[in-house]
């Protein structure tokens, strides 16, 4: 098939989440920045899109057949499913991390020390994911199945719903970068000569979390969150909100790269 270099890495990975794999092993950001080209992520990554395009086209190949495409889901739908599949994974491996972490940090930070600034890192990031995750379950998840089913439209806060889809994608760029300080910490979660079977456990679990946090954020900011603001605007057209309404924010860079009318670029 025609790969187009020029299109977003977001709108690749919503098209053919085949692909995402490529993209984690390349380290080609496709959650947070899922708005660049293919072109253009290459080129910051110093990587050859050719090459690039043949590991995707490969990609295609080899897997069993085609993974769910979320982009024409139903909100309430996907929605429904990041709760159970990538909100619950997290609660579930912090949960792990929670009782792991300050094992290996008694056991290894004498001669590791880095494990001290690892366990800060972690402790912010559980409660920093924690606390986003009931906000989009209480808040905006909610809202956004209101605006699917075009029910109850005024029973929340009288402002555009790209307000809490701003902070939800601000939210998103903290917590990618304290993986990316999980990740430098531990040296790409590299196991250290002689590491007993917890500190093992410890990387194995932060790479799994890693790598579903980032397809997760990819759900919601190049998927959800772009089809809730185009909800909106069909729905409810006259919404207009002084802070976040039309301004370019955060969600505006998220509602244009994997719209619908992005799907033709
Ligand atoms: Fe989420
Ligand atoms: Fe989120």
């Amino acid at each position: 098939m025609e790969i187009n270099p020029q299109s977003s890495l977001g709108l690749l990975a919503a098209e053919h989440p085949e692909w995402i794999a490529v993209f984690e092993r390349l380290r080609l950001d496709f959650c947070c920045h899922g708005e660049r080209s293919l072109t253009d992520a290459c080129r910051e990554r110093g990587l050859d899109p050719a090459e690039v395009l043949a590991q995707l086209a490969m990609a295609l190949d080899a897997c069993g057949g085609p993974e769910r495409c979320w982009l024409d889901a139903p909100m309430t739908e996907l929605a429904d499913h990041i709760e159970a599949t990538h909100h619950a994974f997290a609660r579930l491996q912090f949960e792990t991390l929670a009782t792991l972490a300050p094992r290996v940090v008694a056991a290894h930070a004498g001669h590791a020390p880095w494990l001290h600034e690892l366990q800060g890192v972690l402790t912010t990031l559980a409660e920093s994911m924690h606390d986003h995750m009931v906000r989009e379950e209480r808040v905006l998840f909610p809202w956004l199945r209101r605006l699917d089913h075009r029910t109850e439209l005024h029973t929340g806060p009288p402002w555009s719903v790209r307000r809490p889809i701003s902070c939800m994608v601000h939210d998103h760029d903290e917590v990618a970068e304290s993986l990316a300080r999980i990740r430098t910490l531990t040296g790409q979660y590299r196991v250290p000569a002689g590491a007993c079977g917890s500190f093992r456990g410890m990387l194995t679990v932060l790479k799994e979390l890693e790598q579903d946090t980032h397809v997760h954020i990819h759900k919601e900011n190049n998927i959800l969150f772009p089809a809730g603001v185009r909800a909106e605007r069909a729905v409810l057209p006259s919404v207009t909100d002084p802070q976040a309404g039309h301004s370019a924010g955060p969600a505006d860079r998220t509602s244009t790269h994997v719209s619908k009318e992005g799907r033709d670029r």
